[in-house]
């Protein structure tokens, strides 16, 4: 969920309703405003995306200069406008990011103590704790210091009192919440990006932090109520790099980025001159580093899957990789000194920032591959490897995961160096395929008409199977995953090799094929796998390059040739034509491609 507020001097709901459109990647089942007006609150709320809130606020509008905001992915309770937030009573309003596990708990000695609630949510328990402390006469500040020091579970709040406007009080716990600085005019937020065009000053939270903001300034406090003192920092996001320029779809634009993001994250770790990997300075020595271990969720959790395939085979470094749901939870025996790898765009996945704190307990080197570097993972981390990706808007991650791709190849040149296992003719290698990259990524472009093709057949299937082996397999995972995300087609992806042990069951007619197969030490052993799904009666649709494609016009119904490149880059440039795919097959669909249904684009509760 994203959360916002303000205070000051400016009508509210504009703003707000602005930033919220901001923050609609972290969910938009449902969104609400609540300001307050000559001392009372007042709110408007709507089921669905937020172009349904604007319906209701031009109906009724919402005055006031004080005021919060929320946009929803639901967890407890379903999307409907009665559990969108705000939550609250006439007394107290609440917006709240996270999720409340004492909840039940709490809500009935609540209703035992003569609390009345209206909804499903977690949240609501919230305002109703601070309601409860209200009529016994306990300040606003007081009140809500109190509820914060009986939650569990994960929070960002922003809360406001009837009679008290120009106050908007604030919280986090393991949920994400900057303060912006303003001229008479404060915020808050779920990111420095919501903010963004309204300032660049912002004080990041400490979890347990809270904070009390009126329009001159913010105090803030700690767990135990005492004042503490976070510095204002100038952010460096430009917001007007947020826009569509001319595609229709965020995701088709994302796309096109590709070569361009690509380009610009290689060149912060490529020095040009010397044409040798340069990482940041690190405060530990990557030679003496004994094993990784890689953690991340969705689509980043695939980019790791393919940098361990070049960190085993390049650098020769033992890597250990998991979903960080698991990996959270699983409590691995790690080596102290080892190196926690995580990789995200947003820098605040609640499950990836968990395994992160866990592997630093472990005693790991935290290094993060992360696209928002002013983010809660990039705080705590040893190390940031910046992904030069810009905003990504689209819900279904395209150009970081690329962007990703990129940094890891790097690590992995500079690891194999570090660790003597890449000679300088082999990292001279290495590096004249990653620059070769943008260039060879723009080339994809022109697969277009061969890939609309391939998309008519899987808009008509129910299920797709994707293959591939080696680093081409959890590109096959990531076409999966995409064409699930924003086509709503079910779709597998195996291990080519594997599919032989279950899945060739499922292959007829209708259930069309998938395979990424570039030239290279793989590719006769895909092409036999090909071979056994062709023979039962399966439709081949396959990604390869310019070298492979001859031997795979025969055998295959569509054919996708991109550049041939260098073995280790492959995957990068294979990944293109398989999310242009699920791009296609979405349009074909008519599905909302930017904001499928039920995901949100940073999920920041377990
Ligand atoms: C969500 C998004 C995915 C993304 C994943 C991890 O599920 O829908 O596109 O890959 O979160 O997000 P992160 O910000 O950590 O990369």
């Amino acid at each position: 969920c994203g959360i916002v507020g303000v205070v000051g001097r400016n009508q509210a709901t504009p703003i707000i309703f602005d930033a919220l459109r901001r923050l609609e990647y972290r969910g938009y089942d449902s969104a609400g405003i609540a300001t307050l007006e000559n001392g009372h609150v007042e709110r408007r709320r709507a089921a669905g995306k937020l172009d349904h809130l604007a319906s209701v606020l031009a109906r009724v509008p919402l005055p006031g200069v004080t005021g919060i905001g929320h946009t929803r992915w639901a967890t407890h309770g379903a999307p409907t406008e009665n559990n969108a937030h705000p939550h609250g009573t006439e007394r107290v309003s609440v917006v709240h990011n996270g999720i409340i596990e004492n909840f039940e708990d709490l809500r009935r000695e609540l209703e035992a103590a003569g609390q009345t609630f209206s909804t499903d949510t977690d949240s609501e328990t919230i305002a109703q704790m601070i309601d409860y402390h209200l009529r016994r006469g306990l300040s606003p500040r007081e009140a809500a210091h109190e509820t914060l020091k009986r939650l569990e579970g994960a929070y960002a709040l922003a809360i406001i009192f009837a009679g008290h406007d120009g106050m908007v009080i604030g919280a986090r716990h393991g949920a994400p919440l900057v303060v912006g600085f303003g001229e008479n005019e404060m915020f808050l937020g779920s990111d420095s990006l919501a903010l963004a065009p309204l300032t660049r000053r912002i004080a990041y939270l400490d979890d347990g932090d809270w904070t009390i903001v009126t329009p001159g300034g913010a105090e803030f406090f700690d767990m135990e109520g005492r004042p503490v003192t976070r510095p204002i920092r100038t952010t460096a996001l430009i917001a007007g790099s947020v826009g569509k320029d001319g595609y229709r779809h965020y995701m088709e634009k994302e796309l096109h980025e590709h070569p361009v993001v690509i380009g610009q994250t290689l060149q912060r770790l490529i020095d040009p001159a010397t044409r040798r990997v340069v990482l940041p300075d690190l405060p530990f020595d990557l030679a003496c580093v004994p094993r990784a271990v890689v953690t991340a969720c969705g689509s980043a959790f695939y980019a790791g899957m393919i940098g361990r395939y070049w960190l085993e085979q390049y650098a020769r470094l033992p890597v250990d990789i998991d979903v960080a749901s698991e990996m959270r939870y699983r409590d691995p025996p790690l080596v102290p000194g080892g190196l926690g790898l995580l990789i995200s765009q947003s820098g605040e996945t609640a499950d990836t920032l968990a395994a992160l704190r866990g592997m630093r307990q472990a005693g790991q080197h935290i290094v993060s591959v992360l696209n928002v570097e002013q983010s809660t993972m990039a705080r705590e981390s040893d190390a940031v490897l910046g992904t030069v990706a810009g905003p990504e808007i689209s819900v279904a991650s395209t150009k970081a995961f690329t962007a990703q791709l990129s940094v890891l190849a790097c690590l992995t040149v500079a690891l194999g160096r570090a660790r003597g296992h890449l000679d300088a003719a082999a990292e001279e290698r290495m590096v004249t395929a990653l620059l070769d990259l943008p260039s060879r990524a723009n080339e994809v472009f022109e697969q277009r008409d061969a890939i609309r093709r391939m998309a008519a057949i899987v808009a008509e299937a129910r299920d797709v199977l994707y293959l591939g082996r080696g680093s081409s397999f959890p590109v096959a995972l990531e076409g999966a995953l995409k064409l699930k995300e924003i086509t709503y087609i079910h779709a597998e992806a195996y291990a080519a090799g594997e599919m032989k042990h279950g899945p060739i069951s499922l292959i007829d007619r209708t259930v069309p094929v998938v395979a990424t197969v570039p030239s290279g030490r793989l590719f006769d052993k895909t092409l036999s796998n090909l071979q056994e799904a062709k023979a039962r009666g399966g439709r081949l649709l396959v990604f390869t390059d310019t070298q492979g494609a001859p031997r795979l016009r025969e055998l295959a119904e569509v054919v996708v040739e991109v550049p041939a490149v260098d073995e280790f880059t492959a995957p990068i440039v294979q990944t293109i034509p398989v999310q242009i795919l699920a791009y296609e097959v979405a349009l074909l669909k008519g599905t909302d491609v930017d904001q499928p249904r039920n995901l949100a684009k940073s999920v920041t509760v377990e």
